[in-house]
């Protein structure tokens, strides 16, 4: 029997066919869990999600507008899904957003108030946001999943993480407070930092570059992450053979984190 029969869950984070959150949803599929999707506003990025899911072989998929920095958004988001299924086993948290301009080299000690309370917005609140929201419907099938990306750069400088290293250091934070609450009603919240894949948020990291140049040099598996790697963790994460695993931060990313020098 597929690991994820039977279970059904939310992804936030589809903008296309490379984005994190389209290699967790078609890895979820795979192992048999139903997936409805959120994407940003307007036309032309929902008809983006819309064609990235129809490629896992998702048809007619489920997908609602949402600007995460809304809290009407979400409630709304949040209604319509527990109107139309019957069940929130998982809630995958896929999205971050810093202004592009504050994530270069040597930029970190200029950023504004604004641009570093935006990225804790978007990238960390909103997590504990969606957890509120995902609460009751997961709490009346008693428990679920609830799953963030972080990446390394929460723990130590990597040159033009800057900010974004900020809001991964709130985001993970978040997930551990979230995970010692919930827990009473088997609500497990966990975390993957996963190693530097190119997407669209990646691209706007100045050091990316180097990032991914430097990755199989370093790395114990000698191979930047891919996203089925991520994906196949997810899977993990989101099923009953992690019943015991909640508050946790897993490494994705092919041992890196794991090399002092
Ligand atoms: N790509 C990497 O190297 C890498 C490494 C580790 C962690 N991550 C994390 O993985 C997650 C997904 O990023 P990705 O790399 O797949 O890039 P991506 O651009 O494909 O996904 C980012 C998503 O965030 C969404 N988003 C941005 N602002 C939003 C808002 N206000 N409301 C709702 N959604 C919003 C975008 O629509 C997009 O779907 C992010 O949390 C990112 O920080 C990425």
């Amino acid at each position: 029997m597929s690991l994820l029969a039977g279970k059904c869950g939310l992804i936030f984070g589809v903008a296309n066919d490379r984005s994190y959150a389209f290699h967790i949803a078609r890895s979820l599929v795979e192992h048999g869990a139903r997936c409805a999707f959120t994407s940003l506003p307007g036309e032309k990025n929902e008809r983006r999600t819309r064609r990235a899911v129809e490629k896992i072989g998702v048809g007619s998929p489920w997908v609602r507008p949402c600007d995460a920095g809304r809290d009407e958004d979400l409630d709304a988001v949040f209604e319509a899904y527990t109107a139309e299924h019957e069940r929130l086993d998982f809630l995958i948290h896929s999205i971050a957003f810093a202004d592009r301009q504050w994530l270069a080299p040597g930029r970190f000690t200029d950023t504004p108030r604004s641009a570093y309370l935006s990225a804790i917005d978007i990238s960390a609140y909103t997590l504990a946001a969606m957890a509120q929201r995902a609460r009751a419907p997961m709490t009346a099938t008693g428990g679920g999943s609830v799953l963030s990306m972080s990446y390394y750069g929460a723990e130590k400088v990597v040159p033009g993480y800057n900010v974004m290293g900020v809001a991964k250091a709130a985001l993970e934070c978040t997930t551990r407070y979230l995970a010692a609450e919930l827990g009473e009603r088997n609500i497990r919240v966990n975390a993957i930092s996963g190693g530097p894949l190119r997407t669209l948020a990646s691209s706007a990291v100045g050091g990316i570059d180097v990032m991914l140049e430097r990755t199989p040099e370093r790395a114990p598996l000698r191979r930047n992450v891919e996203g089925a790697d991520v994906g196949g963790a997810a899977v993990f994460l989101v099923s009953d053979l992690a019943s015991g695993v909640t508050g946790e931060t897993i490494y994705v990313d092919c041992g890196v984190n794991t090399i002092g020098a």
